[in-house]
């Protein structure tokens, strides 16, 4: 028998990198501002598919280069992606390749969660990956900022169309 799993009714979106300190809470980010600002209603929350962030606030050039652009993530702690999560979130978005064939690995049979890359839902960007920017500077963050909000934008503009 094939046991469907429910989806959840108000979209849910969850966006996992490795570590859930850099690249999924900036995306957690520019997601929350660009949902607002269109006045879409939907959860969202960032993960990581390590353990080593479990608890921590975002990287402390991930929180300035939001804040630069007017968002605060500071609150965000870390947490590390489970199975539950494909019950929770309608959509599961894996920020590069790696951490989604992680995510094809935890799924559980019969999820109906959305699973993709970021980069994806960007026109002429499917199966690009957002660099992780961890072992560069403040400036990499800016390059995170830039695409993670290309991508936030897109899948506004798709639940806005849904
Ligand atoms: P993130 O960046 O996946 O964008 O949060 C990283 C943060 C920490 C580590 C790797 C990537 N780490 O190995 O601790």
């Amino acid at each position: 028998m094939i046991t469907e799993v429910p989806m959840p009714r108000t979209p849910a979106i969850l966006f996992v990198c490795l570590g859930n300190i850099c690249r999924s809470p900036l995306a957690e980010g520019a997601m929350r501002a660009v949902a607002e600002r269109e006045g879409i209603e939907c959860l969202i929350d960032s993960a990581g598919t390590g353990p080593w962030h479990i608890g921590d606030a975002p990287d402390p050039r991930a929180q300035r280069v939001a804040r630069r652009h007017g968002v605060e993530i500071g609150d965000l702690r870390g947490r590390q992606v489970s199975a539950d999560d494909f019950e929770r979130f309608s959509h599961i978005v894996a920020l590069d390749k790696q951490n989604l064939a992680a995510l094809q690995k935890v799924r559980p049979t019969g999820s109906r969660a959305e699973l993709k890359l970021l980069l994806d839902y960007v026109p002429g960007m499917a199966g690009k990956a957002v660099a992780d920017p961890y072992y560069g500077d403040e400036n990499d963050f800016e390059k995170t900022w830039s695409v993670v909000s290309l991508g936030a934008e897109a899948l506004v503009a798709l639940l806005k169309s849904a």
